[in-house]
């Protein structure tokens, strides 16, 4: 009997993230964000000089990451991305590894080399489930999740949220600049041959433009509910 799994896809800044961490956190499931591990997985290659598209290098190079997720101890919870023994969590998140993850996502042979990490991540969790956030989730990685969602929002509400994240963190990127890359990423993930971004046909999209973080996530919990 595995655990119960609900899967949140959807572009990028469509709030994902923050209604992930809500949900799981309310639920007491364990998360998995699997961008996060893209993110880590550009920044290695990235670190070794290995292309973004070279699939050799990157074949090479997967089996030698050990990526791992630990509690922050922050209050409000959230997650460090840890590569080795190296706490990678801020440097994964600049603009340059969000156009790099959605390159390596692109390759077939690291979307196949991190299928088992990322249904591995989830299982073990102890908890009664998992929240995986990600692209492929509900079509993909758990094409049999228990609640799949799918979370939409319009480009400029998308690109504001992450405009004003990038500014928190005093990364100087214009508004235009984020909205450019963020339609460009879309792009690439809705394009690409293998798992394109796309609901999953039984997945319940939910747009969250305009709508407080929290109506979003006491929606999502009350789907979650009524399938546990
Ligand atoms: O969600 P996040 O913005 O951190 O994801 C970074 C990139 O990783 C995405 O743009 C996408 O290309 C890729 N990704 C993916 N499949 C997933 C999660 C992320 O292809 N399940």
């Amino acid at each position: 009997h595995r655990p119960f799994i609900v899967a949140i896809d959807g572009p990028a800044g469509a709030g994902k993230s923050t209604a992930s961490r809500q949900l799981a956190a309310r639920l007491g499931f364990a998360m998995v964000d699997t961008g996060a591990i893209y993110r880590t997985v550009a920044l290695a290659a990235t670190l070794r000089g290995i292309a973004l598209d070279d699939d050799a290098g990157l074949g090479q190079l997967l089996p030698l990451l050990a990526i791992r997720f630990a509690p922050s101890g922050q209050p409000g919870g959230g997650q460090r991305v840890l590569l080795g023994e190296e706490d990678v969590s801020v440097e994964i998140r600049t603009p340059p590894m969000s156009l790099g993850a959605s390159k390596v996502s692109a390759r077939p042979v690291v979307r196949a080399g991190l299928l088992e990490l990322q249904r591995r991540l989830a299982l073990a969790a102890e908890n009664r489930g998992a929240v995986l956030e990600g692209r492929d989730i509900g079509t993909v990685v758990f094409p049999d999740a228990d609640a799949k969602f799918f979370l939409v929002a319009t480009p400029e509400e998308r690109a504001r949220r992450r405009h004003a994240e990038l500014l928190a963190k005093g990364d100087g990127s214009t508004f235009e600049e984020v909205l450019a890359d963020q339609l460009k990423r879309d792009r690439q993930d809705s394009e690409r041959e293998i798992a394109p971004l796309r609901p999953a046909e039984d997945a319940v999209v939910v747009d969250t433009s305009g709508t407080p973080l929290e109506a979003v996530v006491d929606a999502l919990a009350r789907e979650v509910r009524a399938r546990q």
